[in-house]
């Protein structure tokens, strides 16, 4: 069924675990994300970035319904989110679509303007019950900006913004990076520790594909409740489209290589959903 990302967020974070948060661009994305989480036996968040609804031809609203219908259909307790949005119009456009959550993105602003265009998002979200997530000290990566794993959230300037701002989750930067394709980052997990004790909302960790598995456990230990994961799903799935076409050139019809590809996402997802969701046991 089709649940919302802040009963997820809240349920995790009493238990203690991580909620794993896994970003779709295509319909067979959101189908492996929904298949993984039945495998796994745990609920998740499906998200669809900016950038994604731009590959789209910037229109949310097939992409959108196609995930949340998905989601519905989906034994597994799934909630639709909608990430990295810079664009005011496409925030606006996320009411009515499914979308429980939004990821608000003012990171790369400057300190004050941040505070501003975030907490204006915040209004527009809680008007709607809407869950925002905002970002402080950008985790870098993404297309066009450079690797930034230096860069790091400071404990008092993350409690002031999230005071300035009433955001109901904060992104923090603690060593992960986006679009990693190797596991290789280090994670600052005293630093997670001590942004938790700063700040009253949980914490989200961005650009987890980079992260090894017990650095994904200890950072959920120190505090990460939401963990979003992305390039690894696309290695995965083409790693294994990659595969099936070397060994067969005649292929034509694109079901012979997404079938495979499906199941390899999924396979990933329900790896990941296991090392989140039971992050302070492991
Ligand atoms: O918001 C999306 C995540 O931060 C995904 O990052 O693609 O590096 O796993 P990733
Ligand atoms: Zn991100």
């Amino acid at each position: 069924p089709l649940v919302t990302t802040a009963e997820l967020v809240r349920e995790a974070r009493a238990a203690g675990h991580g909620v794993a948060a896994f970003n779709v661009i295509t319909l067979e994305h959101a189908e492996a994300v929904a298949a993984g989480a039945e495998a796994a036996g745990r609920p998740a968040v499906v998200q669809i970035s900016q950038n994604a609804v731009r590959f789209h031809g910037g229109r949310l609203a097939p992409v959108a319904a196609a995930t949340a219908e998905v989601c519905r259909a989906s034994s597994a307790r799934l909630a639709l989110h909608l990430d990295h949005v810079d664009s005011v119009e496409l925030l606006h456009a996320a009411h009515r679509c499914g979308f429980s959550s939004v990821m608000f993105d003012a990171s790369k602003l400057p300190y004050a303007d941040n505070v501003k265009a975030t907490a204006r998002a915040v209004r527009w979200g809680h008007e709607r019950e809407i869950w925002v997530e905002a970002e402080l000290g950008a985790v870098g990566g993404k297309a066009g900006d450079a690797h930034t794993p230096g860069v790091r959230t400071d404990p008092v300037e993350a409690a002031g913004f999230t005071a300035a701002t009433g955001v109901d989750a904060l992104a923090v930067a603690v060593g992960s990076s986006h679009a990693m394709t190797e596991r290789t980052a280090t994670l600052d997990v005293e630093l997670i520790a001590r942004l938790r004790q700063a700040v009253p909302v949980p914490l989200v960790l961005h650009g987890s594909s980079g992260v090894p598995d017990g650095q994904l456990r200890r950072a959920v230990a120190a505090g990460m409740v939401k963990v979003n994961v992305g390039t690894a799903l696309n290695v995965a799935f083409t790693g294994r489209v990659r595969e099936l076409l070397a060994a067969d050139q005649a292929v034509v019809d694109p079901r012979r290589y997404l079938r495979g590809a499906r199941e390899a996402m999924a396979a990933t997802v329900a790896r990941f959903l296991a090392v989140v969701g039971d992050g302070a046991a492991g």
